[in-house]
């Protein structure tokens, strides 16, 4: 019996595909440093497990389907915190994770048939969320040499026709650990007003920008020029896992302005009947007794992040950009096959019994050939390690390099 046309369209996660390669080489004693993955090793604010030693049942209950109270209370005050005063809880809905937000914004906003466009690298899930959803995304490159900014108004219209529905764009960015400026989102903003298409704005990784340029909210340019707020066609796709170190919790959230949006959103709650009722009132008990917390982390991957530039800077023939937020950074290798030189740091390389997974990045990217020799490095790795994985990292290349002489 053949499977769906949905089955067959769906790729490989580009981040997980050298797994298995990773697993072999780590039951043949080598230490494998990961770069690969967005896995934050940072321990989750105490009030966490706080909460958990805490919690006795008597049972483990369905929620609402829009969220637990609590979570959606919490919700409200960190919002409002961040500026943006004017959101009450019916303005959000509880999604497993920031990957339930983007699946069920791509399916508020889109049928099957229509494209929703977004910037290459691009968080390579946008592309199987979108294909499950049986909508086509379509790809506005970005270039390293730039940054990997938004391109000019042109080059975005060139991609937009009237089967597109939405923009969806990631910020800070994962993978390039590009902030976009004021006047990037102001061109979105102009866009999608006229084109009439919505915008999904992924932003998990807020907290995390180190330069000067901070982290602006869609939603605050929207509030600055939307007439009429409750039409807003602005969604916001948000997830604690990354921020609080809570991947496995699955606690993520769309926001909108636009109640209309949330509401139909519910039926799709309804239809998985409630997220994990436990991790959302464990989130809730840590925003607002969260601030140091995030100080501390911000500036831990900060440090990170000047240490994997530092050793980046290190290694000869590689191009990149330093990057602004998130915690990703892109990079150019000499090597024509980034695939085939990340599986080979795996099955062949090792330096003192170590080595490194990297993610190769052509997955990130739809146009056929695009990012073949770029990878996508991940700095959740404490300091010294970090220090190691680019060591070893220039060890490899150089070897790489003779087994090509
Ligand atoms: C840009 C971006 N959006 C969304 C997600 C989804 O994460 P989660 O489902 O754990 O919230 C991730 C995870 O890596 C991400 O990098």
């Amino acid at each position: 019996m053949p499977l769906s046309q949905r089955a067959n369209l769906i790729p490989q996660s580009p981040i997980r595909k050298l797994a298995g390669f990773g697993l072999e080489a780590k039951k043949r004693g080598v230490k494998v440093y990961h770069l690969n993955i967005g896995q934050p090793d940072l321990p989750p604010p105490a009030a966490v497990f706080d909460f958990l030693n805490n919690y006795h049942g008597p049972v483990i209950e369905y929620s609402h389907s829009q969220g637990e109270h609590d979570y959606l209370e919490s919700l409200v005050k960190y919002y409002h915190r961040l500026g943006h005063q004017d959101l009450d809880k019916d303005n959000f809905i509880a999604t497993l994770g920031g990957s339930e937000a983007i699946l069920w914004a791509i399916m508020t906003v889109a049928d099957p048939g229509d494209e929703i466009i977004t910037f290459e690298p691009f968080y390579t899930n946008y592309n199987s969320l979108a294909i499950m959803a049986g909508v086509k995304l379509k790809a506005v490159a970005t270039k390293i040499e730039e940054g990997f900014h938004l391109p000019d108004k042109k080059a975005i219209l060139s991609q937009i026709n009237e089967k597109t529905k939405a923009i969806m764009f990631c910020n800070p960015n994962n993978p390039t650990g590009t902030v976009y400026r004021r006047a990037e989102l102001d061109l979105l903003y102009d866009i999608a007003q006229e084109k009439n298409l919505y915008l999904l704005s992924d932003e998990v990784y807020r907290e995390f920008a180190y330069g000067e340029h901070r982290m602006i909210s869609i939603l605050t340019v929207e509030k600055e020029r939307q007439a009429d707020l409750a039409e807003s066609r602005v969604l916001v796709l948000d997830s604690f896992s990354k921020r609080y170190s809570l991947c496995g919790a699955r606690v993520g959230l769309v926001c909108s302005r636009n109640k209309k949006i949330i509401a139909v959103m519910l039926r799709y709650g309804q239809a998985r009947l409630s997220a994990g009722s436990i991790n959302m009132l464990m989130t809730a008990n840590i925003i607002g007794q969260d601030e140091d917390y995030l100080e501390q982390t911000l500036a831990e991957y900060a440090k990170r992040r000047q240490v994997l530039i530092d050793g980046l800077n290190r290694i000869e023939g590689l191009v990149f950009c330093e990057p602004e937020g998130a915690f990703y950074i892109i990079v150019k290798l000499p090597v024509a096959d980034a695939d085939e030189f990340c599986q080979w740091l795996l099955t062949d390389f090792k330096d003192r019994n170590e080595t490194v997974m990297l993610a190769p990045a052509a997955g990130f990217y739809l146009s056929q050939g695009s990012g073949k020799d770029e990878v996508r490095l991940a700095y959740v790795l404490k300091e010294d390690d970090l220090r190691r994985a680019m060591e070893i990292l220039a060890k490899a290349l150089d070897k790489w390099e003779e087994r090509r002489a």
